[in-house]
């Protein structure tokens, strides 16, 4: 696969996930530019950097990556994302407003500003690929305003698919419990370790193996897959 045709911003593009997925992009020749709270880690992938709950800083920072990219974006992935957990009694309101702030508003305003310098000449076709949660489809105790946010992923996919088609397909993955430092697995206790192995593989994944699905949506490969969401999950979820 050769993605060298592809000027792709990735956000979240730092730490996990997000930094897997641009390091599989960039690997295989694609012009990446992360945004993300965090500063840059690679260097073939330099970050601009945002905070996404804050409009002002999405538009510019968008608009800053543009630049570095010849004012052409091909590939958005939406890859940051946060999550506070916390049973139904005690849910803060505070807690809800941060995450839908990051997770679900600056999922949708990266995503229209991105859209300003996606290709609109009838011959070329971008993509859009955001991160949702086999929780979104699983439901996880404790975390129920952290899986909304991840369910909101799943519906803005299908409805910018219809929305955007043919110019550009909208897909999402779903990863399953991934060893990056919003799950913390190391930190967790032995009964806790145990719910996230808890599907037919009996482990949790890696970044990359998040990494390799996105890259396939990317690809020229993926040309006829729009409003559908792939799980990288070990089995846990089967849809
Ligand atoms: P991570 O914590 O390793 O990386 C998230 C990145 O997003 C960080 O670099 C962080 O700085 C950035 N970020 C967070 N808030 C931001 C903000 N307001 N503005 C700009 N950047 C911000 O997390 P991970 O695990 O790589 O998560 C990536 C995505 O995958 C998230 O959307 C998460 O919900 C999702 N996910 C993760 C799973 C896991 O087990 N790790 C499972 C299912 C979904």
């Amino acid at each position: 696969m050769s993605f060298k045709h592809i000027h792709a911003v990735v956000t979240g593009a730092a730490s996990g996930i997000g930094r897997a997925a641009a390091r599989a992009l960039a690997d295989q020749g694609a012009s990446v530019i992360g945004l993300d709270l965090s500063p840059t880690v690679d260097a073939d992938v330099p970050i601009v950097q945002l905070d996404l709950s804050e409009e002002s800083q999405i538009v510019a920072a968008v608009a800053q990556a543009a630049d570095r990219l010849e004012n052409r974006i091909t590939l958005l992935i939406n890859a940051a994302g946060i999550e506070i957990d916390a049973p139904l009694t005690r849910i803060e309101a505070d807690s809800i407003d941060r995450m839908y702030r990051t997770n679900v508003r600056g999922t949708i305003l990266t995503a229209r500003e991105a859209l300003r310098y996606m290709p609109n000449d009838g011959v070329d076709q971008a993509r859009i690929i955001n991160v949702a949660s086999e929780l979104a489809y699983l439901g996880r105790e404790g975390a129920s305003a952290y899986t909304a946010t991840k369910g909101a992923i799943l519906s803005l996919t299908r409805s910018w698919a219809r929305e955007l088609s043919p110019r550009i397909l909208v897909n999402a993955v779903a990863p399953g419990p991934i060893d990056t430092p919003l799950l913390n697995y190391a930190s967790m206790n032995d009964a806790q370790k145990a719910v996230e192995r808890r599907n037919p593989m009996g482990r949790i994944g890696r970044p990359e193996e998040v990494a390799a699905v996105i890259a396939f949506l990317a690809s020229a490969g993926a040309s006829f897959i729009t409003g559908q969401c792939y799980s990288a999950d070990g089995g846990a979820g089967m849809h």
